[in-house]
């Protein structure tokens, strides 16, 4: 790989692709060996109930910004899912760590093999993961619009699957080629054989959990990806730039159906003239207490993936350039060798070297990007005269891993004792009844032009096109 390469993407093969998989016969051969598998574990853990339906979906037909999307009618099963990296950097060094400033890598240094494998399978593991989480949702979709971006979301997260592939497959030989196999059969809430993460063994069975996830959990793979992309590895590095212009669209989702949700509650209130969340269910929308319990649920979580804020595997994988932070560029200092860092502990505050809290360097980049549609969200409710505000909770709030784990927290984060959390966590979290109601709210739409009562339309269609738009033709 290297200069003249080109990198308009080549769907005469039977794997779409710009890396030039035809002049490598035997990873072509392993890769085609692999994609029936792929096919298989689509039909069986893929979408449920629409495998005939064709959906107008957007296909990459070339890794520009100016000409990646090409939309069009397609049966989800006959999708292009192939392999895409972004175009490469040249003279591109490395931006961090020991190695800063020497030429970034095209092969995987061999003392590095293992962290690399484990770094790409985790990754990788979270995207068929997503697919399976989300496998039921189209059943009870709010309309053919959020129909067809669930389906789009899952196909990318198939594409995703199928960049981690290519890695194992092209750079770890025998090892790369066995973990490939595995990430089809580990499954999301399988006791024996589960996904690597927790979160993604959750199984999401209503629209406002996806809507949460896509904008809390997907922006957790947006950070990791970031961090991936400033990797030495360089095809590590422009895969990850390339999957971040996927994972966009799905952030999209998450905020433009978060506020969709919240425009429609505001909506309902102002008809029936009141906050009591009981009448405003009656009416068929979701009260900003509910709205915010899942948001406290799906925030911890997803910050429980950041890992433990002190971390030897973070130090090294910074010290030897396998991953950054996010925007690398814009810190001053890239090798951090000797610097600190302030964490708050639940013992204090604790000075741990920098490389080691990458881990929380990264979790706070997130934290102040989620914080960002919140601030929208909070404009839409004081607009309409609402007293109400929309909080992320305390980062010390419900976590599982990490410093806070051992102590109880109020969403504030002011320590409470273990059995006022318990008195108070129905308040504070989903419970059961709130999962009941949310779950009985949602009702299969899929006339065109149609939407469930408990949502907004969008602002616009996809693609120019309106909301009466057969975006996916169910018969
Ligand atoms: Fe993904
Ligand atoms: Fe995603």
């Amino acid at each position: 790989m290297g200069k003249g390469i080109k990198m308009s993407i080549n769907y005469s093969d039977r794997i779409p692709n710009n890396v030039n998989l035809s002049s490598d016969r035997s990873l072509q051969r392993a890769l085609e060996h692999w994609q029936p598998r792929f096919l298989d574990w689509w039909s069986e853990m893929g979408p449920g109930g629409y495998s005939g339906s064709d959906a107008y979906l957007r296909t990459a037909v070339g890794v520009n910004a100016k000409d990646w999307a090409s939309y069009g009618y397609v049966k989800m099963p006959d999708y292009r899912w192939g392999i895409f990296l972004a175009d490469p950097v040249e003279n591109r060094t490395i931006g961090f760590g020991d190695n800063y400033g020497k030429p970034v890598w095209q092969k995987v240094p061999g003392e590095l093999r293992t962290q690399f494998r484990r770094i790409i399978v985790t990754q990788g593991d979270t995207e068929p993961a997503s697919v399976e989480q989300q496998r039921l949702l189209g059943l009870t979709c709010p309309s053919l619009y959020d129909l067809r971006n669930l389906f789009q979301v899952n196909v990318e997260e198939g594409r995703h699957l199928w960049a981690m592939v290519y890695l194992l497959h092209a750079y770890f030989g025998r090892d790369g080629r066995e973990e490939a196999e595995e990430l089809l059969e580990r499954h999301s809430g399988d006791l024996d054989n589960p996904r690597i993460l927790g979160t993604f063994n959750q199984p999401i069975t209503d629209w406002l959990s996806f809507f949460m996830f896509t904008y809390f959990t997907d922006r957790d793979g947006k950070f990791q990806l970031k961090s991936l992309a400033e990797s030495a590895f360089d095809p590590l590095s422009r895969t990850c730039r390339f999957m971040l212009t996927e994972e966009a669209h799905h952030m999209f989702v998450g905020e433009t159906g978060l506020s969709r949700v919240i425009k429609r509650t505001l909506q309902v209130m102002k008809q029936v003239g009141t906050d009591d969340p009981d009448a405003i269910r009656a009416e068929g929308a979701i009260d900003l207490q509910t709205f915010q319990k899942y948001l406290n649920f799906w925030y911890s979580s997803s910050l429980d993936l950041f890992g433990a804020e002190e971390s030897s595997n973070a130090a090294f994988a910074f010290a030897n350039g396998i991953k950054g932070r996010s925007d690398e560029a814009q810190y001053r200092d890239h090798l951090e060798v000797n610097s600190l860092l302030k964490v708050e502990s639940h013992q204090g505050i604790r000075e741990i070297p920098t490389r080691n809290a990458m881990n929380e360097v990264l979790r706070a980049s997130y934290s102040q990007d989620c914080s960002i549609g919140l601030k929208r969200w909070n404009r839409l409710i004081a607009r309409s005269n609402i007293d109400f505000e929309i909080c992320l909770p305390s980062t010390k709030f419900n976590r599982n891993i990490g410093f806070w784990r051992e102590v109880d927290t109020d969403p504030k984060g002011t320590q409470v004792s273990r059995n006022l959390f318990d008195k108070k966590r129905e308040e504070w979290l989903p419970s059961e009844s709130d999962h009941d109601f949310i779950s009985n709210l949602m009702q299969r739409v899929v006339e065109p032009g149609k939407i469930a009562g408990w949502l907004a339309p969008p602002e616009r269609g996809i693609d120019n096109k309106g909301l009466e738009y057969e975006y996916v033709r169910t018969q």
